[in-house]
């Protein structure tokens, strides 16, 4: 077990910044998730972790050793990649027993551990067969159970679970941050899926074009967006974001023209940005931090309805605000009969104020 710590670290490749200046502190036994769109930098940065991948700069700590010119075999991490890379001439049974042939471990308990692992995932039928036999998402949980069948000081995982249908993939999910907490082995888990990185993880670093644009809890980074990027990238749908104006002296933002009392914002007694009056802000608030009414009310602001969806437990509703896009979710598992034009009151407690440049008011 180890923690893993990056400095300064960076990569480019030819012109492009892949990973730009990472400051991260991995805790020993910690379960991280580095999350972010296609192309921020999240594979790049597990490459390099795991030793198959040169820091243009920077430093990589794993416990307290400089491994930044180690090579992977000096790491002890083990790798799922995001495009599996099994042995295709080895059966699935050899594929996911090799780390474990490497370190010279007998037959028996070979078979033994390779069995069970397997089981955990589904694959147990399969280990007869060859990589080129069977499916994709089958492929896949065969390079998870290589990974951790082994009990490498460190877990780097690459989009492990990509090609699952949402069954198998809630199912191995659960399995592997069983098999975390147990082990208590320090892993990274790299995911575009933000659903999975809050399901899974201890801690989530949002990456935003090769740089961090912000580190916490899973209920830290989806309740305070320090960015519009971390607000609309988490949650399904993401938090809505209505262009206001600011009344600084009344504690109130202009919303498609009613006034919406923003006093109980924690951010706007202590201050430290600046905001002007009259300021053009937006007012950050999640879809289910939204209560919808029929008739006019206070501290609510009108909507035209768009469509409803029925999700079975709960009801998303689209509406239009001026040009904004509304989204509010609705826990009643009875489709409601709306008018045309409603009204929508965000809780006061909940909502958020960010600034053109994108930064949260704080
Ligand atoms: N070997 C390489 N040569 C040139 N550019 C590269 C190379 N590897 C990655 N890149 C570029 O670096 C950037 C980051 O790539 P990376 O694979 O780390 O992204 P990612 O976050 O893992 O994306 P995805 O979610 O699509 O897997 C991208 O712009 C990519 O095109
Ligand atoms: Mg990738």
């Amino acid at each position: 077990m180890a923690s893993i710590v990056l400095k300064d670290l960076s990569k480019t490749f030819g012109k492009v910044v892949a990973v730009d200046q990472v400051n991260l502190t991995i805790q020993d036994g910690e379960f991280f998730a580095l999350l972010g769109p296609s192309g921020c930098g999240k594979t790049t940065t597990l490459r390099m972790i795991a030793g198959l991948e040169t820091p243009t700069s920077g430093t990589i700590f794993i416990g307290d050793q400089d491994m930044t010119n180690c090579n992977p075999r000096e790491r002890d991490v083990a790798m799922v990649f995001q495009d599996y890379a099994l042995y295709p001439h080895m059966t699935i049974e050899e594929n996911v027993g090799y780390p474990l042939k490497v370190r010279r471990i007998n037959q028996a308990e070979r078979k033994q551990r390779v069995t069970d692992v397997s089981n955990n995932l589904g694959i147990g039928s399969l280990l007869e067969r060859r990589p080129g036999q069977i499916s994709g998402g089958q492929q896949q949980r065969a390079a998870v159970a290589r990974a951790v069948v082994h009990h490498a000081q460190v877990f780097l995982f690459d989009e492990p679970l990509s090609n699952l249908d949402a069954k198998l993939r809630f199912e191995s999910r659960g399995f592997l941050k069983h098999l975390q907490k147990e082990l208590q082995i320090t892993t990274v888990y790299v995911t575009h899926d933000q659903a999975e990185a809050m399901a899974l993880a201890d801690r989530i670093a949002i990456i935003d074009h090769g740089k961090v644009a912000q580190v916490g809890s899973p209920q830290e980074v989806y309740l305070r967006p320090q960015t519009v990027f971390v607000a609309s990238f988490l949650g399904n749908p993401p938090m809505n974001l209505l262009p206001c104006k600011l009344d600084l002296a009344k504690r109130q933002v202009q919303i498609n023209g009613s006034q919406i009392d923003v006093s109980q914002v924690s951010q706007i007694n202590g201050i430290k940005t600046l905001v002007s009056e009259g300021e053009n802000l937006s007012l950050g608030i999640r879809p289910e931090h939204i209560s919808l009414y029929a008739e006019e009310t206070a501290q609510a602001f009108p909507a035209e309805l768009y469509v409803t969806q029925p999700l079975g437990s709960e009801v998303l509703v689209t509406l239009q605000v001026a040009e904004t896009t509304v989204s509010v979710r609705l826990f009643t598992d009875e489709p409601p009969e709306l008018p045309r034009r409603v009204w929508l009151k965000p809780d006061p407690k909940r909502i958020l104020l960010y600034r053109t440049d994108g930064n949260l008011v704080a």
